[in-house]
């Protein structure tokens, strides 16, 4: 089906993470039910190989998210591409039985989701970060049904154009880093974490500071604390102290597949609602695991009198300098608000993230993607941009749709049905232009 000459694809995906890998795999499944309908496929990856938050695979975090809501199972409970074929694969699926747990660590997570991309290898790029996106010269009055990517290497010049008949964004969250903070070497977010500790003399590291309450400042807390034994390490929370993450099972009804239809035809009233009182299942909290972890080494230095776990409560940070070695950090401490100014070796800035943001890529093609009044993509419920009437391409989005289909837009939970719906909707596309085109062969009309 792919014109290799002119690299044609009935659909690109753009970014490789686990969203975009179970679309991979549902146009796999797809092929193998009905070959006569393939619908070509490739997938860009900025990353040299797999990776998931790699700089946040600290030893003992678990996944979120049950191993059932995998990258298949929801959609296709028999597919070959499940956590369960994996452990099978691997050889201990009685041993992740006996655990009874329902939650594997992100490690072993990882590992499947590497066993899963390297049976669909032969259609990722790994080392190809798109850079643009664009209508091809003449744009939409050319009537072309493509659009054309510009491809760079590892070494960012441009390596490859790509045509696409639709495209599938799924470039990720974007890390938020407080106003004020700019990166450096000992200024880092959460989500470079591993790389740079790995980069820095542990030993140098005495007065280390991690800020945030959500699930990745409590798991850089804690790791920081058992792999740093003489070093003070610092939480800035902003609220009074680390509050749970509801996964009890009537609040974890809101990441079920109908969860989004609820939200998608819902009333203002009830998307508000969905937000209201659904947000603490997942931002700003922290697993209950972890605050006892916390808790208990923090008990535990009372009883022995020593003080090298500090947590600053009620505190945020509003800016950070350089001043000599020293990194200074200005904050707005406790119930008064009482600005104080902290001298770090490290600050870890574990304050979250912004939703993924495909403006950028979309560059001039972006005035043909129509938005609502508070200025956000319209998106159909197949995940497609609603786009003016003269763009014949699908531009799909995993990720960024936290307006339109509720709180599973940037998660794991709802990826398997997701992409098969993105997938069935490519399919529909593909059919139609075909016989679209066979009309069109049959009078002697144009084909492009
Ligand atoms: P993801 O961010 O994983 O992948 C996007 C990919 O696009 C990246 O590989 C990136 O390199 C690539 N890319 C970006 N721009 C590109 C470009 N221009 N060209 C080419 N490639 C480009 N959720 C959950 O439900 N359960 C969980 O347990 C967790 N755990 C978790 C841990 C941590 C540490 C974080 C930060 C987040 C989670 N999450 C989560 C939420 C998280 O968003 C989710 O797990 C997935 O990463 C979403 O997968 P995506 O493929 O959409 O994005
Ligand atoms: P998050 O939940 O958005 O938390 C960010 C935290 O930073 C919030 O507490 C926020 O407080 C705080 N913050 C922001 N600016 C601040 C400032 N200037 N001063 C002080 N505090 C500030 O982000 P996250 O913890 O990275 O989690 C993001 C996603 O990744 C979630 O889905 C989470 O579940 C997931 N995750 C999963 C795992 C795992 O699977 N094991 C591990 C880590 C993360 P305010 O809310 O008050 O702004």
């Amino acid at each position: 089906m792919s014109d290799r000459a002119h690299e044609t694809y009935d659909v690109v995906g753009i970014g490789f993470g686990p969203s975009n890998l179970s679309l991979a795999i549902a146009l796999e499944e797809h092929r193998a039910k009905s070959p006569e309908n393939e619908i070509s496929s490739l997938f860009l990856e900025r990353q040299s190989s797999f990776g998931w938050h790699r700089n946040m695979l600290l030893p003992s975090a678990t996944m979120q998210i049950s191993f059932l809501k995998d990258l298949v199972t929801f959609r296709n409970p028999t597919s070959s591409f499940s956590f369960i074929a994996y452990l099978h694969a691997s050889g201990r699926l009685p041993q992740f039985v006996n655990n009874q747990d329902f939650f594997p660590t992100r490690q072993e997570f990882h590992q499947y989701l590497e066993w899963a991309q390297s049976r669909v290898a032969d259609r990722i790029a790994y080392n190809s970060e798109v850079t643009s996106v664009r209508l091809p010269p003449g744009g939409v009055a050319e009537a072309s049904d493509r659009l054309r990517l510009e491809v760079a290497d590892a070494t960012g010049r441009t390596s490859r154009v790509v045509e696409a008949r639709n495209v599938v964004i799924s470039t990720g969250l974007v890390p938020n880093m407080p106003e004020g903070a700019e990166r450096d070497d000992r200024v880092w977010h959460s989500s470079e974490f591993l790389a740079k500790y790995r980069r820095t003399d542990p030993g140098e590291l005495r007065r280390v500071a991690v800020v945030g309450a959500g699930q990745s400042a409590a798991e850089i807390t804690r790791f920081l604390y058992d792999e740093l034994p003489h070093a003070e390490v610092s939480a800035i929370i902003p609220s009074y102290g680390y509050s749970v993450a509801d996964d009890t099972p009537f609040a974890n009804q809101i990441f079920d597949p109908g969860a989004v239809d609820d939200y998608y035809f819902g009333t203002e009233q009830t998307r508000e609602a969905f937000w209201r009182y659904h947000r603490n299942t997942n931002y700003s909290v922290v697993d209950d695991d972890v605050i006892r972890d916390l808790y208990r080494r923090s008990y535990d230095e009372e009883v022995r009198s020593v003080r090298r776990l500090q947590f600053l409560n009620l505190t945020r940070v509003t800016g950070v300098k350089r001043v000599g070695e020293e990194t200074r950090v200005s904050l707005q401490v406790g119930p008064d608000a009482e600005v104080r100014e902290l001298d770090f070796d490290v600050l870890v800035c574990a304050t979250g993230y912004n939703t993924m943001q495909p403006t950028g890529l979309l560059g001039e093609l972006d005035r043909h993607c129509l938005r609502d009044e508070a200025g956000r993509y319209r998106v159909e419920r197949d995940y497609r941009i609603v786009t003016a009437p003269e763009m014949p391409c699908g531009i799909y989005v995993q990720g960024g749709t936290e307006h339109t289909h509720g709180l599973t837009s940037s998660l794991l939970s709802n990826i398997a049905v997701r992409s098969g719906e993105i997938a069935d909707s490519l399919v529909a596309r593909c059919a139609g232009r075909n016989a679209e085109h066979a009309v069109l062969a049959e009078v002697g009309g144009d084909i492009r």
